[in-house]
């Protein structure tokens, strides 16, 4: 069975990987600048983005230990896409395979609600992530500078595979078939 699962996000969770999500070495790779943010803030302000249907977030949970998050924003209803974001707070934690697990896990509850294609960007230095995220299929979309930065950044996507349903499929034709609402 896997190490790794995801959860639902509790304030406990963003407390235990806090102190490590913003040591230099993680904010380099994960943010564009340093920011100060108290746990509070930092917690309580992902529930709520959570809550408002801003963000969806999960918990990246490796052998029972909330280490780090995974989350989709800026949905854009017109194309189904959203843009992805993971970090795993514990550097020791890298190089597991613990990411690209945990993307699959995400980018399948992703493909339930509706989500055709994932986007994401990344620093063109970061190997690690660029390996992961390639190995699970995703393709480079274009390189930009970001001067705000002062690095170049790589932009990708991955097209979803609608889930494959369970049941009976009812289609237009068949007398039981209603359209959907909007
Ligand atoms: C990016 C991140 C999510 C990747 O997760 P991870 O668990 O470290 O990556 P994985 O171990 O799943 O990587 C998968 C593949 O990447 C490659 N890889 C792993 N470590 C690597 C390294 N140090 N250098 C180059 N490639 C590496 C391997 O090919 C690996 O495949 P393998 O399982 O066949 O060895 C994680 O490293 C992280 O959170 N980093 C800090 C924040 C960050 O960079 N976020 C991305 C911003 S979008």
């Amino acid at each position: 069975m896997s190490p790794v699962s995801l959860k639902i996000p509790t304030f406990e969770d963003y407390a235990h990987f806090y102190e490590k999500r913003f040591l230099d070495e993680v904010v380099y790779w994960a943010d564009d600048s340093h920011y100060e943010i108290s746990l509070n803030d930092y917690a309580y302000g992902r529930m709520l983005a959570q809550n408002e249907g801003e963000i969806l977030e999960r918990i990246i949970v490796v052998n029972g230990e909330s280490v780090g998050t995974i989350t989709a924003r800026d949905y854009v209803e017109r194309t189904c896409q959203c843009t992805l974001g993971i970090v795993i707070a514990d550097p020791a934690c890298w190089g597991h395979g613990y990411g690209y697990e945990a993307i699959k896990q995400f980018t399948t509850i992703l493909a339930t609600q509706g989500i055709g294609r994932v986007i994401l960007e990344t620093y063109a230095n970061n190997k690690r992530a660029l390996n992961c995220f390639h190995k699970i299929g995703f393709q480079k979309k274009r390189v930009f500078f970001a001067p705000n930065t002062g690095r170049f950044i790589v932009q990708m996507f991955l097209n979803l595979r609608p889930p494959k349903p369970i049941g009976e499929v009812i289609r237009p034709g068949d007398p039981r078939w209603k359209a959907p609402k909007h």
